[in-house]
């Protein structure tokens, strides 16, 4: 899909190499997944605020916020999901262009779109965190009451209700939110972060 005939990719002269030298560590994507209610954006937040106090430069880019402004054209089709996390993938490539760890926190429900995104970077930039929490935990905390919603018909294509979540398959990092606390899953990933050397 391209209108952009004419068009000429130009290579900036400050490497991403270069930028990883100045900040003292690596650029990367920690993109979470997971049902409404699961705890992405509340775990992404907790592990951003970690990597802030580490000295890591670093930012998160949330589903709500995004649809406020750049995919506010954007609603819950399964191609207007497509084309949200095909911009966002976008968004997060050129931050790690720029040198920076960004945590993503959107549900991503399709494998393929996902898996797509994961194709725009290079080995090891790309972290799928899998916040795997069962629906029913989900649909028990309900913190914004968008599942008693959509069972009651008020909202249409709810994810988990009546609209597919497809669990990723081979994730880098998988959080049973259900049975840890932000903490402890916090610590998890950081955990994982420093085996691969991502941070000191
Ligand atoms: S997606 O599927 O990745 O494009 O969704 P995302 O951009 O992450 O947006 C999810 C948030 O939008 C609210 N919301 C809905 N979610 C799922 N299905 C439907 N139909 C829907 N309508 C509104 C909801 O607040 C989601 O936020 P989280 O943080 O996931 O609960």
């Amino acid at each position: 899909m391209t209108n952009s005939t004419n068009v000429t990719w130009h290579e900036t002269t400050i490497a991403k190499e270069d930028r990883r030298v100045q900040n003292g560590h690596g650029s990367y994507v920690l993109w979470f997944t997971g049902l409404s209610g699961s705890g992405k954006s509340t775990i992404a937040n907790a592990v951003s605020n970690e990597l802030f106090r580490l000295g890591i430069n670093e930012y998160v880019l949330d589903g709500d916020n995004i649809r406020h402004g750049l995919n506010k054209d954007l609603g819950f089709s399964d191609e207007d999901r497509t084309e949200n996390i095909r911009r966002i993938g976008e968004v997060a490539k050129l931050f790690v262009d720029s040198g920076k760890v960004v945590t993503t926190a959107f549900i991503s429900p399709f494998r393929s779109d996902r898996d797509q995104v994961r194709t725009l970077f290079e080995k090891g930039e790309f972290i799928e965190v899998f916040v795997d929490c069962p629906l029913e935990e989900c649909e028990r905390r309900d913190p914004k009451q968008l599942y008693v919603k959509a069972r009651r018909g008020e909202i249409k294509d709810f994810t988990g209700i009546d609209s597919p979540y497809e669990a990723p398959e081979r994730p880098e990092i998988v959080i049973k939110s259900d049975q840890l606390s932000v903490q402890e899953a916090v610590n998890q990933i950081i955990q994982y972060l420093r085996k691969q050397d991502e941070i000191q």
